[in-house]
């Protein structure tokens, strides 16, 4: 070996996000952020709270309170024992969260319903395909504490207006009622005891004695032609589930929500009785479900709260955007980065362009500048890329003159006026 070789430099290998989780960077991000907070500012207009959760909690949370016969328990949780030896899990979900800091912070101890509203990312490790991702983006609600059907029809009404609101059409409303605790372990056997009649693999056996509603989610076309008979829970729901179902599907025909009733929906979750409710669109493939939701009457006195009703939904905003790209429906202009692009020429315009942003941005217009010294055709092409509406041109001359040139991008009109901050506020206003 000889010495004077030139030490190889050490390559590294250029790293890509983890496997199966979606980003979103511009220019697709604004439309990320568009419909996540027009779905937050929705809630807000029905009177809902933000809560900011952590990502993760101990693993006993969601171990009790989404059910360990689930695939979201069972199978796809992120957990991990932290430094200490805790074993602790990112959030696959928002509702057991949101009853774990109801109960610590007593907020069911005040006026009822408490009404919380939150927003972020959740952790499944699923199989990633196309919207299905192993970090999804969800946009929450929870009324928790107040067994009233209208609240049902409430916060199912916020879900459909959440999703008209940014433009979307072509989904549909599913319900059902998954009963109470006096219909449903009566309706569990009877539906155990039709599975066990049937030739069923071993697994799906298995599951029959954990979990037989689950059987009824089977894809299998051989399974779902055996399940064709079996019973079903709206067919079996005590009079006050039924009366509680009638009320909610009566108010959402007062409030012009249209639905379809799908006596044989599965949800991915344990802790729903009675109102359940999933919105699918049919331009998504197999991922199809854009959001759900519905009550869940036991689950505050699992988590070791009070034994208080409660109703939610969580809308998947990754697929909403999905929705809205296969419906190609048009946006409003999200492309606009700012509202005023400063353009200046030569040093000392470009001093003085960059105070005039600054008190721009005081005065809440949104504005930026060329950096770097550019020409002239250099400058104006940021003010393009930024999707302004006006570009401020300031050179020696416009110095000397003292004013600034404003020129309207979309009119092409330009005006000179005072080179201050207020006569180029009226300008642009
Ligand atoms: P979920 O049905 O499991 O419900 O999830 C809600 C929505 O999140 C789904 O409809 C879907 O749009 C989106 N989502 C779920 N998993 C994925 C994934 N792997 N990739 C992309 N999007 C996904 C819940 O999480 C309940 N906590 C909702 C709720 C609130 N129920 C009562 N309150």
């Amino acid at each position: 070996m000889s010495d004077t070789k030139k030490p190889q430099k050490e390559k590294f290998k250029a790293l890509s996000v983890p496997k199966g989780v979606q980003e979103y960077v511009p220019p697709a991000s604004s439309k990320f952020l568009y419909v996540r907070d027009e779905f937050v500012r929705q809630a807000h207009v029905a009177g809902f709270q933000h809560i900011e959760l952590p990502v993760f909690e101990d693993t006993t949370l969601f171990a009790r309170g989404v059910g360990e016969s689930t695939d979201v328990v069972s199978k796809e949780m992120y957990t991990f024992a932290d430094r200490g030896g805790r074993s602790v899990t990112l959030r696959p979900e928002g509702t057991a969260g949101v009853m774990r800091a109801v109960i610590q912070h007593n907020l069911d101890r005040g006026y009822l319903p408490v009404k919380l509203n939150y927003a972020g990312p959740f952790f499944r490790y699923e199989r990633p395909q196309a919207g299905r991702y192993r970090q999804l983006q969800q946009v929450g609600v929870e009324a928790i504490g107040v067994d009233d059907p209208l609240l049902d029809a409430e916060i199912i009404a916020l879900a459909d207006r959440c999703y008209r609101s940014v433009g979307l059409k072509g989904f549909r409303l599913e319900l059902t009622s998954l009963g109470d605790h006096t219909c449903r372990p009566a309706y569990r056997e009877k539906l155990q005891a039709f599975l066990k009649k049937l030739p069923l693999d071993e697994e799906t056996q298995h599951r029959v004695e954990i979990n037989p509603l689950r059987v009824l989610d089977d894809k299998r076309p051989e399974v779902q032609e055996l399940l064709a008979d079996a019973p079903l829970m709206l067919d079996h729901l005590s009079d006050a589930s039924r009366e509680h179902f009638e009320t909610v599907t009566g108010t959402l025909k007062d409030m012009g929500v249209p639905f379809v009733i799908n006596p044989r929906m599965v949800r991915g979750l344990d802790y729903y009785t009675k109102t359940t409710f999933e919105f699918v669109h049919d331009g998504l493939g197999a991922q199809s479900g854009i959001g759900g939701g519905g009550r869940y009457d036991g689950l505050m006195a699992q988590i070791g709260g009070q034994d208080l009703s409660g109703i939610g939904f969580g809308l998947g905003v990754d697929r909403t955007v999905l929705a809205l790209e296969a419906e190609e429906v048009a946006l409003p202009n999200l492309d606009r980065r700012v509202e005023v692009f400063g353009v200046a020429i030569g040093e000392e315009a470009r001093r003085k362009m960059s105070s005039l942003i600054d008190e721009l941005r005081a005065a809440g217009i949104s504005a930026d500048m060329a950096y770097g010294g550019r020409g002239l055709k250099g400058a104006m092409k940021g003010a393009d890329r930024a999707g302004a509406r006006f570009a401020l041109v300031l050179g020696d001359q416009e110095l000397a003159n003292g004013e600034v040139a404003v020129k309207n991008l979309e009119s092409h009109e330009q005006v000179a006026v005072p080179l201050q901050a207020t006569a180029i506020i009226q300008a642009v206003s």
